[in-house]
């Protein structure tokens, strides 16, 4: 007796779209079939007209816990991520306290279960001075170790060149970072002072935070990455520029990679005037031309994973001035409903969305039994009606924050529901309290 029967979806999943039956029984996919309709089951799904996805894996998000939950928290952000079709999640340690040892990582995974509805991971956070903690972490503690090679939320930045070699000569497991060279944009904003004052437009972010200085740290980054032959994965890449690091191509075999945001491949510079604070992020939104070239190394192979950096403030704290609103904003509630309207625009399509934001993720973390529609593998899955709408208004929203730069506009999708490890954890506008997510394990 199946405990689960998903039948006539259309299946997006490995290249193709296929229309298949799916049994799911003790968490996992025992069966695809293309008439599985005999066989027994406690419920069945009828999905006919509707498309199934693996759920997605989103590589880079902040929950803000501990320290900084009057943001966002575990509980809250989780839930609207599996409401967004997200069923995997990898946080970041720019926290309070950081997460940079094992004690502090193993506090995350206690405070996640039990009130995560996703299945989570936790990022080792490097610092200028825990390199035996880096070096001495357990493969199986972490997905990965993030550095700050450029300074943003919280106090992270390694700047230091000794620590950096180190680090990449070193890392246990794949060393994920943030680009952005830390003095050249304390001069742009030296300069923008001296012109505004205290005044600084919006709309001078992307000068301030500039294609230069990601290029400076991006190109470090890699040089560094090819002296150590260290398993790179440099995060939301914003200019054209930097793409030239990164070659085209299946991301298979590949020691170094890049990950897409999906703010970067929707907003462009157009949209500070309208937006200012929403969008303010680091890496900054660039120009039109940038994130057009990003969509189309998506297509070509240069970026391999497209995430949220999740990363959100209260609606007060974005009020601030240029100097004081905080960078980043909210996203995971979004994300797939975005990927899915570049889809209807024609820009991306239903399998390479599914490559970059489900197989590539579980791939390059080494992700034991996710990421893919395969017969004993985890059933976490998005059943996805692509004829549907998805009104973004402040009711809809499930950000402990309660605001989303995308307010207003109507995704041309909607989510039936969301299986995480064959539970329902959403389904039909509802979440269901009884269903969390586990601890990820990793092949390695
Ligand atoms: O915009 C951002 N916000 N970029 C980061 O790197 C950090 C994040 C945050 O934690 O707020």
């Amino acid at each position: 007796m199946h405990d689960l029967l998903i039948t006539q979806a259309t299946l997006v999943n490995e290249g193709r779209l296929q229309q298949a039956d799916v049994a799911i029984k003790d968490q996992r996919i025992v069966k695809i079939g293309s008439d599985l309709t005999s066989e027994p089951a406690h419920k069945v799904i009828d999905a006919a007209g509707f498309h199934l996805l693996p759920g997605m894996i989103d590589d880079q998000v902040h929950f803000r816990e501990p320290g900084l939950t009057h943001k966002g928290d575990i509980a809250t952000e989780s839930a609207a991520a599996v409401a967004g079709g997200i069923t995997t999640y990898m946080e970041m340690p720019n926290v309070n306290p950081l997460t940079i040892n094992a004690q502090a990582l193993e506090d995350k995974y206690t405070r996640a279960t039990g009130r995560s509805r996703a299945n989570f991971a936790f990022y080792l956070g490097a610092s200028n001075d825990n390199l035996e903690e880096i070096k001495n972490l357990d493969p199986q503690a972490a997905c990965g170790i993030k550095v700050f090679m450029g300074a943003s939320t919280g106090n992270m930045l390694v700047d230091k060149p000794e620590i950096l070699e180190a680090i990449f000569a070193s890392a246990p497991i794949l060393v994920a970072t943030h680009c952005e060279d830390t003095p050249m944009i304390h001069a742009n904003e030296e300069a923008a002072k001296d012109q505004y004052g205290e005044e600084v437009p919006f709309t001078e972010h992307p000068a301030i935070r500039s294609e230069a200085a990601c290029w400076k740290s991006s190109s470090y980054a890699v040089e560094l990455a090819k002296k150590h032959d260290t398993r790179l994965h440099v995060l939301h890449i914003t200019t054209a520029k930097e793409l030239e690091l990164f070659e085209p191509g299946d991301m298979q075999g590949k020691q170094i990679t890049a990950e897409a945001c999906v703010h970067h491949l929707w907003f462009s510079e157009e949209d500070y005037p309208r937006l200012g604070a929403q969008i303010k992020c680091n890496p900054a939104v660039k120009r039109k031309a940038d994130r057009d070239a990003i969509l189309e190394a998506v297509k070509e192979g240069r970026i391999d994973i497209i995430a949220t950096d999740h990363a959100p403030h209260t609606w007060e704290e974005k009020q601030g001035t240029y100097f004081k609103a905080p960078a980043g904003l909210p996203l995971v509630q979004h994300a797939l409903p975005s990927l899915i309207d570049h889809y209807h625009a024609g820009r991306l399509s239903l399998e390479t969305v599914v490559q970059k934001a489900c197989h590539n993720p579980a791939e390059r973390y080494q992700v034991k039994d996710r990421g893919y529609i395969r017969e004993g593998y985890f059933a976490d899955l998005v059943l996805v009606d692509l004829k549907g709408q998805s009104l973004v208004d402040k009711e809809s929203l499930l950000y402990k924050c309660g605001w989303s730069p995308f307010e207003g506009h109507t995704f041309k999708s909607k989510i039936i529901a969301t299986l995480v490890n064959g539970q329902l954890a959403y389904e039909n506008g509802q979440l269901n309290d009884e269903v969390f997510g586990q601890r990820l394990t990793f092949n390695r």
